[in-house]
């Protein structure tokens, strides 16, 4: 095998990480408590380079989504992304060090998971194939159960890469091979049934079993739940018209791109995640494009005044228009939508139209749990909810860990956490969700990042310069910073990953002193 040499002793502190050559082969090289580390140099998720996010501990975390990787053997800590990195054995010599490499260089580590025993007479139904869903078949086998395990994939499978349906698959610059998460021949390898067509109608959580749609009747020794949620629909006058749209699955995606083609204004009613993005991703495709909102600033509820006029800025910029403060009266058109009737009285011509206002947890067909009004499952931190069975994503309300409060969060990071935590539970694993929530969106090239959780704040705080979309927001209750948001600024904002983690709640004061810290 090739031996490299690709630094030299002194060019890396101790808790630096560097990005190094070996021949063709990028390496990420870390020195911790004196000893050297290679790994592969790109985040398995969407091939972040490591080397620019932030070393906490033995942790890695990625600057771009907060993946986190043990720095000593690769393993995938945290998602999004799914395999582990490759290590290399690193040796010095001299003042030099060398990697060993073998002939082939893979730039990812597939988990290795338990197959099937036949003499194992335990099922588990993990119900649900979007994104906790994917994480808790993969986690129940990665924590060695051996029994049956029956995947009720609903409508969608391979399990796909939701975010992207309103990011660049929309703007149609994301190819089909992109979206599945894994192949499904992965599952075959590891003796997981998929049951697909047939969505489970009736969970009773007394009797342990599973009706699906043609009635047949699935007994389960353990289940994770994993339904997430369907988006709402407005109840105004012509809802029902052809060129009104939601958007959750790839089909959705698809059908909004396919009406893209035959439309020149669109109207995206709501101006958060989804509707934002949506705008940004029809401008692409060369749409006029108008939001329109109740707020005042879009993102208001989950990101305030000051970031939202960043946004909208940005969108202004890029030539969207809003009528914010508005609502939705009717959608008029003989066939197909024509006009859109806001209060007061005004219509907006458009031939699409994108609503993207909120979701529901998908949880009607579970019965003997305990839920909140909204229809998610209420579930103790280990995800339980009741006997043997597990609830995961956006349709869980668990406890904050840091207050204990009841939340339920959408996140495509914290599903996954949610999902692989719940799989290993169920499998017979018993811990406790702790980890810092965040999200990302991407909007006309510019990123914006959300770590930590709070519905209320007294005042936000701003590092940095927001006209110059370099900045970060502390979200602070009284001293304590429950949230933070950032744009330009993912090296800090790994960094702080590891202090969320570990302290919860820290005091302004403490996280300004963090970050001057290195
Ligand atoms: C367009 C879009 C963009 C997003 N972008 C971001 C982003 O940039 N960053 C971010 O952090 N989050 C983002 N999110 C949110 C994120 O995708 C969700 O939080 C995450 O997918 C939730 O995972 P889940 O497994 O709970 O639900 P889902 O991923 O929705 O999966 C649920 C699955 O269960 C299936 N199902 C439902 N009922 C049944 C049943 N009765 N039987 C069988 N199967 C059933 C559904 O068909 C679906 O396949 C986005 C969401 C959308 C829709
Ligand atoms: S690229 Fe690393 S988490 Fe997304």
């Amino acid at each position: 095998m090739p031996i490299y040499p690709v630094a030299r002793v002194d060019e890396l502190a101790d808790g630096q990480m560097k990005q190094v050559q070996a021949g063709e082969t990028e390496l990420l090289l870390v020195r911790l408590d004196g000893q050297f580390y290679a790994l592969g140099a790109r985040c398995t998720h969407y091939g972040a380079p490591l080397a620019t996010g932030a070393l906490h501990g033995e942790r890695i975390i990625c600057p771009w989504h907060h993946a986190c990787f043990h720095v000593r053997t690769g393993e995938h800590l945290e998602p999004p992304g799914m395999d582990h990195l490759p290590r290399f054995p690193v040796r010095v010599e001299d003042d030099q060090v060398l990697v060993e490499l073998p002939d082939t260089v893979e730039g990812r580590r597939a988990p290795t998971l338990a197959r099937r025993d036949p003499q194992e007479a335990r099922t588990c139904v993990v119900v649900g194939s979007g994104c906790a869903g994917a994480y808790a078949v993969e986690a129940a086998r990665a924590q060695g159960f051996r029994g049956r395990v029956l995947w009720v994939a609903g409508g969608e499978f391979p399990p796909i890469d939701r975010p992207n349906l309103s990011k660049e698959y929309l703007a149609g610059e994301a190819p089909e091979e992109w979206m599945p998460l894994r192949d499904p021949s992965f599952y075959e390898a590891a003796d997981i049934e998929v049951v697909q067509g047939r969505p489970a109608a009736a969970l009773d959580a007394a009797a342990k079993t599973i009706t699906l749609a043609d009635g047949e009747v699935l007994r389960y020794d353990v289940a994770v739940v994993a339904p997430g949620a369907r988006p709402r629909r407005l109840e105004v006058p012509g809802a029902e018209l052809a060129g009104i749209f939601t958007l959750r699955t790839i089909e959705d995606s698809r059908a909004i791109r396919a009406a893209a083609r035959e439309a020149r204004r669109a109207v995206v009613v709501g101006a958060s995640f989804i509707g934002m993005e949506v705008a940004q991703s029809l401008r692409h495709l060369g749409l006029e494009v108008t939001v329109v909102a109740p707020e005042s600033v879009p993102f208001e509820r989950t990101l305030g005044v000051e970031v939202g006029r960043v946004l909208q800025t940005l969108h202004e910029e890029n030539g969207v228009a809003f009528r914010l403060g508005h609502t939705v009266q009717a959608f008029e058109g003989t066939d197909r939508v024509q006009q859109v009737v806001l209060n007061g009285g005004s219509r907006l011509a458009a031939e699409l139209v994108v609503v993207g206002v909120g979701v529901q947890p998908a949880t009607d067909f579970v019965q003997g749990v305990q839920k909140a009004p909204d229809g998610s499952i209420i579930v103790d931190a280990f995800l339980q909810a009741a006997e043997g069975l597990f609830v995961a994503g956006d349709a869980a309300r668990f406890p904050d860990w840091r207050t204990g409060a009841p939340i339920r969060i959408e996140h495509w990071r914290l599903a996954a956490q949610h999902g692989r935590l719940a799989g290993a539970n169920a499998a017979g694993a018993r811990r406790a969700y702790r980890g810092v929530p965040f999200f990302w969106t991407r909007q006309f090239g510019v990123s914006l990042q959300y770590l930590g959780y709070v519905d209320a704040w007294d005042e936000v705080v701003l590092d940095g310069d927001p006209s110059a979309r370099k900045f970060l927001a502390f979200y602070l209750r009284g001293e304590q910073v429950w949230a933070v948001a950032g744009m330009g600024r993912g090296y800090e904002m790994a960094r702080l990953h590891g202090l969320l983690l570990e302290e919860g709640l820290p005091v302004l004061e403490s996280v300004r002193s963090y970050l001057l810290s290195r």
